[in-house]
Formats: C-alpha cells, structure tokens, sequence
C-alpha cells in the first residue's frame, strides 16, 4: 500500500497518516506497534509522557526495517520547559527510543502559566540545528502561542498537533495553519467513542463507499489535509485504519461529518490544561 506524503515547511516529508501509540505499553503495547509497522506505517507517534518510547525504539528495531525509512515522533513534557531543560528533556527520549536522531520533536503543552515557552522553541530551534531533530513543531498551541513564537524567533513550526475529530473540527485552527504553512496532525482522530463511529450521518458515508465508519472518519482527515494518527491495538484494526486512500468522499459528506460538531472531549483546552 502506497501512502501519500506531505511536504512541511522545512522541505522535509511525512506520511499522510500516522500512528497513535498512547496506552500501548509494555510487551504487548511493543508487539503492537511492530504489528504496525509490519502493517506499513511509518509514522510513529510517541511523548516521553506515554511512558513507551522504549517500547517504540525496540519495536523499530525488532521491524527490521531501516531507520531511515521510518518517521519517529516524541514530545517534551511540560517538566523540560525552559532551554536548558528542552534540552536535557530530548536527550532523555533520545535515549529511551535508543536512535541517533528524531523525526518530529513537538513541544507537547503550550503551559501559558509556566510561561517558558518561547524559551523552549528555541531550544527546539537549538537541536534541529545540531542534526538532532529533523522537524521542529508543536501540539495543542492556539493562535495566540503560535503567533508569539513566530514573532519571537522568526521560525514557524513545521507541525502543530491538536485535538481534532468530527465532534471539534477546529476550522480556524486550521485556516491559521493553511496560512502559515504550519501542518495539522489530529490527536484522538477518532475520538476514542462509539458517538462518532456509531452516528448516521458516518455511517451513511461510510456505507457510501463500502468502508467502515472507522475509514470514513479518517478519509475526512485526509481530506481536510490534517495527518491522522490512529491508536489502535488491534492488527486487523491498524490495518483497516491506513486503507483509507482508495476512495474519495464528497464534499456534501466531507462537510456533513464536519458538521458533527460538539466541542472537545474534555477539558483539553490549551490555555488552561496543564501536563508535566
Ligand atoms: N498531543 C496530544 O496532546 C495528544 C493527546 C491525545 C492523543 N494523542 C495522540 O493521538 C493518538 C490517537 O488518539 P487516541 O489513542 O487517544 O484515540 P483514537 O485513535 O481516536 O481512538 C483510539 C480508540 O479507538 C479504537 N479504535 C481504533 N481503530 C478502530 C476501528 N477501526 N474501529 C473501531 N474502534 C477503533 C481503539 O481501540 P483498539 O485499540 O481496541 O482498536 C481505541 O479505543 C494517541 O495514541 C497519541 O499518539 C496526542
């Protein structure tokens, strides 16, 4: 299966679609991930904080595919923000994945109340310019948090990975990444509950073009030009979840499942929430 990849700001490539791998820990979250790999993707989503890049590092190891044809992905946690401690917090990844470089580093929280991080984009800016990362980003950033550290360092995150699924479109979020040629990737694409899968206006698509409600939720993403990136556990579920580029929805049905809106999941709301 051929994945499409998308060009980022900085030159660099990523696939169309990812994988999640929140919760998948242990021996059985590694087995997981290589079944994944072993179903072809090829972007890895991690963060220090899911306590699994172990895991990750060895699943790409065991795939015995080579490092240079995967995408691995990770987050600083909030107890790094501030530049020295960027640092410090990246090398603790790096050795948890057991790799010489990452793929795409993302400042998990913005953390407006801690207030360090434009500190921490520059050390961002700091280790993609040592070779150590390739791309440089950011997750659950609003406009305002993206908007100042654009102004403060003159570099625009290649990547912002938010809450994004059927129930919270984010439309101007992602009019704001269109314009500043910043990638959207959708965290919790499915929304981790039956009242997006199980819905008619879903599963009517979904019926449509003789996928499952799963592949229609995600053929959206693709469509509105965000990455999805699927957790699933299962393999025959991984594997239903990358096929998704074989058929086209319309738009009446691109806007329809947009039009499912309800808000977040829970209280993940950027200016407030606060993970260390
Ligand atoms: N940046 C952030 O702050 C942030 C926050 C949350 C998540 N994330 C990232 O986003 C990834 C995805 O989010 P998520 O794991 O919370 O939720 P999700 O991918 O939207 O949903 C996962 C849930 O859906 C089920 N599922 C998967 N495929 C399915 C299918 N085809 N049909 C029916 N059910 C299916 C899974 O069960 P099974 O495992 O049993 O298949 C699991 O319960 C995470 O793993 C993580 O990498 C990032």
């Amino acid at each position: 299966m051929t994945i499409p990849s998308m060009t980022l700001n900085d030159g660099h490539t990523l696939p169309a679609i990812g994988f999640g791998t929140y919760q998948l820990n242990g021996r059985q979250g590694a087995d997981a991930v290589l079944t994944a790999l072993e179903a072809g993707y090829r972007l890895l989503d991690t963060a220090l904080n899911y306590e699994n890049e172990v895991e990750v590092g060895e699943a790409v190891r065991r795939s015995g595919i080579a490092r240079e044809d995967i995408m691995i992905a990770s987050k600083l946690p909030g107890r790094f923000h501030g530049y020295e401690e960027t640092l410090a917090g990246f090398e603790e990844s790096r050795a948890n994945l057991g790799v010489d470089y990452v793929d795409l580093f993302l400042i998990h929280w913005p953390l407006p109340r801690v207030g360090k991080y434009v500190d921490t984009w520059r050390a961002m800016i700091r280790l993609r310019e040592e070779g150590l990362v390739r791309s440089i980003g950011v997750s659950n950033f609003t406009q305002e948090h993206l908007t100042r550290i654009i102004q403060e360092s003159g570099v625009v995150p290649a990547v912002n990975q938010i809450e994004l699924h059927p129930h919270f479109p984010q439309e101007a979020m992602r009019a704001f990444h269109a314009e500043h040629g910043i990638q959207t990737q959708s965290w919790t694409p499915l929304a981790r509950q039956r009242s997006v899968l199980d819905d008619p206006v879903v599963t009517a698509a979904a019926a449509a073009h003789g996928v499952t409600p799963a592949q229609a939720v995600l053929r959206w993403h693709v469509q509105l030009g965000s990455i999805p990136l699927p957790k699933s556990a299962s393999p025959a579920r991984q594997a239903e979840n990358l096929d998704v580029f074989g058929f086209t929805l319309t738009e009446e049905e691109v806007a329809s499942i947009s039009s499912l809106e309800s808000g977040r999941l829970w209280d993940g709301d950027p200016d407030t929430n606060e993970e260390f």
